[in-house]
C-alpha cells in the first residue's frame, strides 16, 4: 500500500478545524494515497490506483451500462466504470440541461463515494452538436460538414459540441464516425464525413482538436472515439445479419490491402490528434466480427499503430460474437475489447468475465491492461479532480454565438448541382414565391437522425430555424411567398415573376434501418415534385438527404438543384445561399450515382450523375 506524506499546511489546518475535526496538537503531515494527488505523473496514479482494486473493483470499471439500466447505488455497488445515454437517451422526466447535469452527478456521486472513489465517464452519442438534449444547437450531420471541408470550421463545431456537452457532465461523445462511405445506400452514410480516406481522416482529425481543445484536461473537455474500427462503410449489400438490415453491420470487403488503405487512415488521422478511446465496429471481415478480431484489435491498433487508449465496445456488439456468452465475453476480451458497452445486464457481463478470469480464460494481465487503459484516460483528462458537470457552462447552449457557427456550416455545406439560366442566386425583391415540400417547414426532417430520438422525428422536435422560416426572413417585404406542403397552390406559379422551390427530403432514420434499396424519395414528396413540375415555370429543388438520391429522370424537369444534406437546427442557412448573401461553396464528398448498379463505389457501369468534387459555382 503505496501512500505519500505531505505538509499540512495552515490553511488545511483551518478547513479541519472549520470542519469541526478534533484539534488536539496538529501533526505536521497527513497522508493521501499516491492515486490521488494530481501532482503525481498519470503513471504512478495509475499503477498505485490498480494494485489497491479488487478483481470486482476492475472489472467494474470494463463495464459500461446504459443509464436505464441500474439505479445510483448500484453503479456504486458494481463498482463502474461508465454509463451512458445512448440515441434519445435524455433524463426521462425533462429533457433540460439542469436535468442532464442533475442526472449525470447523481451517477458521479454514487460513483465517488465506492471504497476507491473512481470516477465514472457518461458518455454520449454528440454526432452533430448534443444532439440528445432539447435546446442544444444541431449541427450539420457529417456528411454536409464533408461537402464544405472546412477543417477550421470542424474544429470549431468539435469545441461548441463540447463545451454543450461538458456543461451538462457528459465529457464522452461517442463522435466523429470516421466511417470511408462506399456505398451511400448505407443508413449511416450521412454519419461520414466522405467516400475518400484522406478527405474523411482531415476533417475527423480537426474535430477531435476541436472536442479535446485546448487538452483534454482543461475543465470544458470532452473526449472524442473515432467509430467504427475498423471497415464499418464497406459492407456488401445483403450481407448484415442484423434485423432487416443490408449493408449495417455487414461483412466488409476487399482483402487487408483494401482495409488499411481506405478505411485505416482515419484512425491513424484521429489517435495522432489525440484519440484516447476508440469504438470498434459491429461489421465483420473475412467472416470474423471486428470486435472478436484480435489481429485488427491488438495486434493492428494497439501494438502497430500505438495506440495506448482503450477500445469501447459498440452497443452489445459482443453479444453478436457467440450465442454463448461466456464465449463471447471471453473471445472479445481477450481479442482487446477493454470496455463493454454491455448495455443492460451489467451483473451477466461482470459475472461472465469473472468466471472467465477465475477459470483462466482470461488473464489477470489481459485484466489490468484493459484497467490501466481506462484509468489512464480517466486520470488524463481530470476527472478525479473535476468529475462533475461544468454547470457555469449552461448558458452557452443553444447560444447566439454557438447557431451562428452552425449557420455557417449550413451555408457552406450546400452543394449546387443544376442551375440552368444562372436562376440562382435569387433576388430577395422577387414578385412571387411558392414553396412546397413538407421538408420546407420540418425542423426533424432537416435534422434527421439522432436528434432527440436516436431515429429521429418529424415535426417540431427541437428549437430551430425551419427553411421555410429562413426563406420568409430572407425576401423583401413586397415578396409574396405562398406555403403548401403539397405543392397546391391558390396562385399562379406559372407567371412570369414567380420562381417556385420544392423542398423535399428523406424522412429521418438511424443505422441499418435507413438501408435503402431505392435511394428514391418518399412518395408523398415524390407527388409534391410531380405537381410543381407541371404547374411551375421556373423550379428550384432543394433536397433534404442523408445521401444522393436516384433523381436521373426527374433532373431534365427542374431548372435548378441544391443538396443540402441534413442541416441541422438552423435552416436560414440554405436561404443564405439561395438568395445570394453567401456563396455557393460546397462541393460533392460522395459521388452521385446515375442508377443503382452503380453502387457500391467502383461498380463501373458508366458515369455517374455527378462525380465526387462536383458542385457549380454561379
Ligand atoms: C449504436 C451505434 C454507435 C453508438 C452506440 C451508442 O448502436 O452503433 O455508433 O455510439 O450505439 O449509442
Amino acid at each position: 500500500m503505496r501512500w505519500r506524506s505531505f505538509l499540512l499546511l495552515p490553511w488545511m489546518l483551518a478547513m479541519l478545524s472549520a470542519c469541526g475535526g478534533a484539534m488536539t496538537a496538529p501533526s505536521p503531515t497527513v497522508t493521501i494515497a499516491i492515486y490521488r494527488d494530481p501532482a503525481v505523473p498519470i503513471p504512478a496514479r495509475v499503477e498505485d490506483l490498480l494494485q489497491r482494486m479488487t478483481l470486482a473493483e476492475k472489472i467494474g470499471q470494463m463495464t459500461l451500462i446504459e443509464k436505464n439500466s441500474l439505479t445510483a447505488d448500484q453503479v456504486r455497488d458494481l463498482f463502474i466504470g461508465g454509463v451512458l445515454s445512448g440515441g434519445g437517451g435524455y433524463p426521462a422526466t425533462d429533457n433540460s440541461p439542469a436535468a442532464w447535469a442533475e442526472m449525470v452527478n447523481t451517477f458521479q456521486h454514487a460513483a465517488l463515494s465506492t471504497r476507491l472513489g473512481i470516477p465514472i465517464i457518461y458518455g454520449a452519442d454528440g454526432v452533430h452538436g448534443h444532439n440528445n438534449l432539447y435546446g442544444a444547437v444541431i449541427f450539420p450531420h457529417n456528411i454536409g460538414l464533408g461537402a464544405a471541408n472546412n477543417p477550421v470550421l470542424v474544429e470549431q463545431i468539435g469545441r461548441a459540441t463540447a463545451t454543450e456537452m461538458a456543461a451538462t457532465g457528459v465529457f464522452w461523445n461517442y463522435a466523429p464516425g470516421v466511417m470511408v462511405v462506399r456505398d451511400v445506400r448505407w443508413g449511416r452514410t450521412y454519419e461520414g464525413y466522405a467516400e475518400r480516406p484522406d478527405h474523411v481522416a482531415t476533417l475527423a482529425a480537426a474535430f477531435v482538436r476541436g472536442l479535446q481543445a485546448p487538452d483534454i484536461a482543461a475543465p470544458n473537455r470532452v473526449i472524442g472515439t473515432p467509430k467504427h474500427y475498423l471497415g464499418d462503410g464497406g459492407t456488401a449489400w445483403g450481407s448484415s445479419t442484423t434485423e432487416n438490415y443490408q449493408l449495417d453491420q455487414g461483412e466488409t470487403m476487399g482483402d487487408e490491402a483494401i482495409l488499411r488503405a481506405v478505411h485505416l487512415p482515419p484512425y491513424r488521422a484521429t489517435i495522432a490528434a489525440g484519440a484516447q478511446v476508440i469504438m470498434a465496429s459491429y461489421s465483420s471481415w473475412n467472416g470474423q466480427k471486428m470486435h472478436a478480431s484480435s489481429y485488427w484489435l491488438s495486434d493492428v491498433l494497439k501494438q502497430e499503430l500505438g495506440f495506448s487508449g482503450f477500445v469501447v465496445s459498440d452497443w452489445a456488439a459482443i453479444d453478436q460474437i457467440d450465442p454463448n456468452y461466456d464465449r463471447a465475453v471471453i473471445t472479445a476480451i481477450n481479442a482487446g475489447i477493454d470496455m463493454n458497452m454491455v448495455p443492460y445486464d451489467a451483473r451477466r457481463f461482470i459475472n461472465a468475465l469473472t468466471r472467465a478470469v477465475e477459470a483462466g480464460a482470461v488473464s489477470e494481465e489481459r485484466i489490468n491492461d484493459a484497467v490501466r487503459r481506462i484509468l489512464t484516460v480517466k486520470f488524463a483528462m481530470g476527472l478525479f479532480e473535476q468529475p462533475f458537470a461544468q454547470t457555469n457552462l449552461l448558458p452557452q447552449i443553444g447560444s447566439t454565438m454557438h447557431r451562428e457557427l452552425a449557420r455557417t456550416a449550413v451555408a457552406e455545406s450546400l452543394v449546387l448541382l443544376k442551375n440552368e439560366q444562372q436562376l440562382l442566386p435569387l433576388t430577395k425583391d422577387i414578385r412571387h414565391l411558392y414553396i412546397g415540400g413538407q421538408a420546407a417547414n420540418d425542423l426533424g426532417i432537416q435534422a434527421g437522425g439522432w436528434t432527440i430520438e436516436w431515429q429521429g422525428r418529424v415535426g417540431s422536435i427541437i428549437p430551430g430555424t425551419t427553411i421555410l422560416a429562413g426563406i420568409q426572413a430572407a425576401v423583401s417585404p413586397q415578396t409574396v411567398v405562398e406555403y403548401n406542403e403539397h405543392g397546391r397552390f391558390t396562385g399562379d406559379p406559372g407567371a412570369a415573376d414567380a420562381v417556385c422551390i420544392a423542398v423535399v427530403g428523406e424522412l429521418p432514420y438511424a443505422e441499418g434501418r435507413g438501408d435503402s434499396a431505392s435511394l428514391s424519395l418518399p412518395i408523398n414528396e415524390q407527388r409534391v415534385l410531380y405537381r410543381m413540375e407541371e404547374t411551375c415555370a421556373r423550379l428550384v429543388v432543394v433536397l433534404i438527404a442523408g445521401r444522393p438520391l436516384i433523381v436521373t429522370d426527374s433532373l431534365p424537369r427542374w431548372d435548378a438543384l441544391v443538396v443540402a444534406w441534413l442541416p441541422g437546427s438552423e435552416g436560414a442557412g440554405v436561404a443564405d445561399v439561395l438568395f445570394g448573401d453567401r456563396p455557393f461553396r460546397g462541393r460533392l464528398p460522395v459521388t452521385w450515382p446515375r442508377s443503382l448498379d452503380q453502387l457500391p463505389l467502383g461498380s463501373g457501369n458508366g458515369e455517374p450523375l455527378f462525380p465526387y468534387g462536383f458542385g457549380l459555382t454561379p
